[in-house]
């Protein structure tokens, strides 16, 4: 009885990983190697959607594969890799655009977004074409499962409708993969505005707690975060959006129910709160970067690692882009 498959990325567009990132996705992409076949890749391709500098990427690139394996995805049990070094990604989205209809992609609301700020003629193809990328990504694996936000679920439905066409037109070649939902994940917002998720493009800098900042600084962003006029620690995330964002983190961070801080922190203060949550936040950053420490340190240990889980990953990608080619008729 095997296991389901699942597979996510992440893209290496920020030094660091935030509390947001990590709270909101990587923690379960850590607790799914307990259950599922886990393939987990930092997408550089995607990355390259929008203008970058080539130095910053591939720095970046190698800082998050650092902080992954640091925050416990373990590549003996997971397949880690970076997509550039997987080919058969480009390849097969290639042949996916192909089966994609043009008004379908411009219905994407992500890129209609980002387009709409960058100005269609600054906009990439590569941005406009992203989902589809996205989509090959996910069926290269014969994924059954990918775990969504929100914000993903109509790429992932473009997944899965590309997957279903795909079948039909050429014999069945693909999984189709289902949304996998995860419980216990929490969406983490803004520390200086608790009215806007917390993001790394947030205009204040303090509203952001970034995974590899300095624990002091850390610290002091979670001391000085917005909270209300009241006393109560109550979570209220209507009323009271900055305590109860602040609950969410120290929750997750603790494994606690909110219920039992709430009765914990009964007869104190939002300062008591704030000091114990900005402890506990030190006490986890502090480990983690030593951990990444040793991996940046190490550049040929991190290589031979990825090196490793691209190998893998090919092992399953090159099947499926044979059978891909074989199909259309390559
Ligand atoms: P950002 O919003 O900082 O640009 P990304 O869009 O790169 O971050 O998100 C990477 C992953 O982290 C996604 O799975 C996303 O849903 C998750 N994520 C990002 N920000 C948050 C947040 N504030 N709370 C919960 N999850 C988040
Ligand atoms: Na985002």
């Amino acid at each position: 009885h095997s296991k389901l498959r699942v597979l996510s990325g992440i893209q290496p567009t920020a030094d660091s990983f935030h509390l947001g990132n990590y709270l909101g996705a990587l923690r379960q992409w850590v607790r799914l190697q307990d259950t599922h076949e886990t393939f987990y890749c930092v997408v550089d391709l995607h990355a390259i959607t929008v203008e970058h500098d080539p130095k910053l990427l591939r720095e970046r690139t190698r800082r998050s594969a650092a902080q992954l394996l640091a925050l416990g995805v373990d590549p003996d049990r997971s397949t880690l890799f970076v997509q550039s070094q997987v080919p058969e990604h480009a390849q097969l989205s290639w042949v996916l655009e192909c089966q994609t209809g043009f008004g379908e992609a411009g219905r994407m609301t992500q890129f209609k977004d980002k387009a709409a700020k960058q100005g269609t003629d600054r906009a990439s193809v590569g941005l406009f074409t992203y989902p589809v990328l996205q989509a090959a990504d996910i069926l290269l694996y014969q994924a059954n499962a990918v775990p969504v936000g929100e914000d993903q679920r109509q790429h992932l439905e473009l997944t899965r409708d590309l997957a279903q066409r795909f079948n039909n037109r050429y014999g069945r070649t693909f999984t189709v993969p289902e949304p996998h939902i995860v419980k216990d994940t929490a969406k983490i917002y803004d520390l200086q505005d608790p009215a806007i998720k917390m993001s790394k493009s947030a205009s204040a800098v303090n509203g952001i707690v970034e995974l590899l900042d300095d624990p002091k600084r850390s610290a002091k962003k979670i001391r000085s975060a917005v909270t209300d006029t009241g006393r109560e620690i109550v979570f209220d995330a209507e009323n009271k959006a900055g305590v109860s964002n602040l609950l969410t983190i120290y929750a997750a961070l603790t494994d606690r129910a909110i219920a039992d801080l709430e009765n914990a922190y009964a007869d104190k203060g939002y300062g008591d709160l704030k000091k114990d949550l900005a402890e506990i936040l030190v006490e986890f950053v502090t480990p983690f970067q030593e951990r990444v420490r040793s991996y940046v340190d190490d550049p040929a240990e991190l290589d031979k690692v990825l090196a490793r889980g691209a190998e893998r990953a090919r092992e399953v990608s090159s099947a499926t882009l044979a059978s891909v080619y074989d199909a259309v008729g390559f």
